[in-house]
């Protein structure tokens, strides 16, 4: 049942054109398709198809097969070669779906009454037997009859008639790619001229009364296909790009032929509804489908091991969008955090794997933060060893030559090979292997040379015990005494597990300033005091080493308190600094301002060989934001006054950067008022972000039972609003309280389990409370198991995603390693446990 990339054969057919025909009910649709198919190869005819089709018909070329003309096992159908006539032939098949029984949210299912699809990856052999492999593509024709008012499906409308849809779409693509929506729908609509004067008609679809709050995701979409051609000189190739939002989505959102379906969360915005966050987010996530159209459909995968091919790209190219229209820096930033608290973690426990999987068992498991982020990451390595000039002509070379195609990422490295004569045997180490590297740098400092010395280490992984040196593009400047640059960013290539460079003909011992805008996904270590530290945090001109000094200081200081220390006063004395400088951007001192999670002192400490202990380490996050606020509380006055925003709401990054500080210097000042100006907030703001800051505040002042009661009220219908509250009342609870707060939030009419996002803003909200969550009785381990059990049977996905809360249960306290073990046991030994979580478990599990 394991999936090995050694074993990709090609389909021995090839696939002309696809026909599709939907009689939609909600429990009884059918479903006829037409398949044109030429052989190309030897091997039978096998379709994919899942066990919740039933047959109503097959047949070859119009001719009705026998049963004993084919077999079907699990979840495969098989043709006796004798069925076949010759190489060219029509197979054709009837079948029944019921979409009202589908709460897997895979294939053709029903939200909130109505139809739409996921089919990535594996969810088209739900809706009829299917070659359902990325590696075999077609142009479709697709009819919809069905009574619902507006029929959705790829491509280009060929034929509208009340009850009649007909779709058609010229670019082959394969299955999981397919999309089709139907339903009571309406749409905000745009259009946009593409460079060669192509007039696209733009739509995106809500439900009736959601039209108000789906601006701002049409603006995104605008902002994004203009930035694709200016920058990448990609074009849209259809004559309407539809999006629509649906209420049950498993994931974020899914890049089908000219009609995303997306979560209605990463849609739907409204001042009053939304945080910045929330904005920025839906500005990244429709870029982030929209460029999909290039890399991810005109050039898919060969197969599922190639994901990261179009998914790291695509959120590179995603990066790259939102550094252009938003702060390169602050978002450079942000997505170093999100890479160490996901992808890091991930590295570094049981579920390790390298950007391109060799096997898997289900492939949904493998929608990781090391296929998407990592995936990213490896591509700015790359851009950064080849330059700006390299990059742009390996990604010409790319669209040029692979356009159409089915890639691998051989095909990917070799364009790069091919556009700048550079050998990327080494650097692919970073696709096959699993892991973080260490890179430690030593420094020796002699009459005006300086060398550096670095060293790498990659530790074992599941299945990868010997690790190879990898190509580490380290960026490096020097900062002189006076604070000054001497020697700007440069890129120092490091191939051996040892290596030095040396700078000649300095004046003065420098600071290094190394890893510049973090240039390569390893953990860094080098011997630096805290004068040093705060000296970078004051002077480096590069934005994410000077971020990362203050972090830093803010890390040892927590460390050492976590082991019985004491606050260290280099942090906050820096950080004091930084903060009444008004020359310095307000989202990035807001970022400075913010400490390390608890989550991230907990690895940390573990990866120094010390059991962290999560209310200890709680109890010093707690000491050190206090200190911080009285050391600091007329500084942080000022800033929460002077920060504020007047005039209309705008969700741009320049007053989103001012609420940012404003609003963190509140929830400093909460541990000094008592959540007073959290509570005057909660009353007068305009704006969600603002409301809730100060909801999440109070919670934490313990002053929270009204308000929460009062939010509920106001925002008792609006689902995506309700996530939230049900989100942060776990996530800030005091921790011993946590898993309590949940069981009982869970107990409630309106906790709609089965809506992914309703699930995961509970359990993931008590995930997010690091000593709640690991809290020492067990409760919030026991209680997660119960409900990944409940989920497992209903939605395979969401709970085997949802485990991975898990992944790092041997980080912690032989109590806790035995609570945590035996949750994740009672899961597994659940009766007919999904192949989803049965994998995600075992795998956890096995590194006992
Ligand atoms: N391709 C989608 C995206 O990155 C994600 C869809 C994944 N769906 C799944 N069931 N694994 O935008
Ligand atoms: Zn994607």
């Amino acid at each position: 049942q394991t999936q090995y990339l050694a074993d990709y054969r090609p389909y021995p057919f090839h696939l002309n054109e696809t026909r599709l025909r939907f009689g939609l009910s909600d429990s009884a649709t059918e479903v006829t398709s037409e398949l044109d198919f030429t052989r190309q190869g030897e091997g039978s005819l096998i379709l994919d198809g899942g066990t919740g089709l039933d047959i109503l018909r097959l047949a070859i070329d119009g001719q009705e097969l026998a049963p004993e003309d084919f077999t079907r096992e699990g979840e495969m159908l098989s043709i006796a070669d004798s069925a076949l006539p010759g190489d060219s032939f029509t197979f054709s098949a009837t079948v029944r779906i019921d979409p009202s029984s589908n709460t897997a949210f895979e294939g053709l299912y029903l939200s909130g009454g109505m139809f739409c699809t996921q089919c990535e990856a594996e969810g088209f052999r739900h809706i009829t037997f299917y070659p359902d492999r990325p590696d075999v593509m077609a142009p479709f024709r697709v009819v919809i009859d069905s009574e619902q008012p507006v029929l959705l499906s790829n491509g280009n409308p060929v034929g509208q008639e009340p009850g009649r849809a007909e779709w058609h779409d010229p670019w082959p693509k394969p299955a999981y790619l397919f999309a089709l929506v139907a339903g009571d729908l309406v749409a905000i609509s745009d259009s946009y001229a593409t460079q060669s004067g192509r007039v696209v008609a733009l739509n995106v679809w809500v439900r009736p009364g959601d039209q108000d709050r789906a601006g701002f995701a049409m603006e995104s979409l605008i902002k994004s296909m203009k930035w694709d051609e200016e920058v990448y000189g990609r074009e849209y190739d259809l004559d309407v790009f539809n999006i629509v939002a649906v209420d049950d989505f498993n994931m974020g959102a899914m890049e089908n032929k000219g009609l995303n379906i997306f979560n209605s969360k990463l849609v739907l915005a409204s001042p009053e509804t939304a945080t910045d966050a929330d904005y920025e987010r839906i500005e990244s996530v429709i870029a982030h489908e929209y460029f999909h159209n290039w890399t991810g459909n005109r050039i898919t995968c060969r197969d599922w091991f190639q994901l990261c091919l179009k998914e790291g790209l695509t959120v590179f190219r995603d990066q790259q969008f939102t550094s252009d229209l938003r702060s390169a820096p602050v978002k450079r930033i942000e997505d170093v955090q999100s890479l160490r608290a996901r992808q890091f973690r991930e590295d570094q426990g049981p579920l390790a794997h390298p950007p391109r999987p060799d096997h898997y068992r289900e492939i949904n498991n493998f929608y990781t933060a090391t296929v998407y982020e990592k995936g990213a990451e490896v591509i700015g390595m790359l851009k950064r060893l080849v330059g700006e000039d390299g990059y742009k002509a390996a990604l010409d070379l790319y669209f040029d030559r692979h356009d159409g195609d089915a890639a691998t990422i051989e095909d990917w490295l070799l364009v790069f090979e091919d556009a700048t004569g550079r050998d990327l045997a080494q650097f692919k180490r970073w696709y096959t292997d699993a892991g973080t590297p260490r890179l430690r740098m030593d420094e020796e400092w002699t009459d005006g040379t300086l060398t550096l010395r670095f060293s790498q280490e990659t530790p074992p992984t599941p299945g990868q015990d010997d690790k190879q040196p990898r190509v580490i593009p380290i960026a490096v400047g020097l900062i002189g005494p006076n604070g000054d640059e001497t020697r700007p960013t440069e890129i120092l290539e490091m191939t051996d597990a040892q290596q030095s460079f040396t700078f000649e003909g300095l004046g003065a011992r420098p600071v290094v300033s190394v890893l510049r805008g973090f240039s390569a996904p390893v953990v860094l270590d080098r011997d630096l005091d805290d004068a040093g530290r705060a000296f970078l945090l004051a002077h480096d001109t590069d934005p994410f080493v000077r971020w990362e000094a203050g972090r830093e200081l803010a890390l040892n200081a927590l460390q050492s308190m976590a082991q019985g220390g004491s606050a260290d006063p280099a942090y906050v004395d820096a950080i004091g600094r930084l903060m009444s400088d008004d020359d310095v951007d307000p989202a990035f001192r807001a970022l400075c301002l913010q400490l390390p999670a608890e989550e991230e002192v907990a690895g940390r400490l573990a990866h120094a060989g010390v059991t962290p202990d999560p209310d200890t380490i709680h109890a010093a996050h707690m000491q050190l934001a206090h200190s911080v606020a009285e050391a600091h509380e007329d500084l942080l006055i000022r800033l929460y006054q002077s920060m504020e925003v007047t005039g209309g709401y705008r969700p741009d990054a320049q007053d989103a950067a001012q609420r940012a500080l404003r609003l963190i210097a509140m929830a400093r000042l909460n541990l000094l008022d008592g959540g007073e100006r959290a509570a005057t907030l909660f009353e007068t703001a305009g704006n969600m972000t603002e409301r809730f800051a100060a909801l999440s505040a109070m919670i934490r002042a313990g002053r929270a039972d009204a308000a929460l009661e009062t939010f509920r009220q106001e925002f008792a219908d609006n689902r995506l609003v309700m996530d939230k509250w049900f989100m942060i009342q776990p996530a800030a609870a005091s921790p011993d309280q946590a898993a309590t707060i949940a069981a009982e939030l869970s107990q409630r009419d309106d906790f709609e389990w089965k809506n992914p996002n309703r699930f995961r803003a509970l359990l993931g909200g008590l995930a997010a409370n690091h000593a709640g969550f690991h809290a020492a009785d067990g409760l919030g381990y026991d209680f997660t198991a119960d409900w990944l059990i409940r989920m497992d049977a209903a939605n395979p996905q969401i709970a085997a995603r949802m485990s991975t809360v898990f992944e790092t249960w041997k980080r912690y306290d032989a109590g806790r390693r035995e609570k945590s073990l035996a949750a994740l046991q009672r899961i597994a030994a659940t009766p007919r446990l999904s192949r989803n979580s049965e994998e995600m478990v075992s795998r956890m599990i096995e590194s006992s």
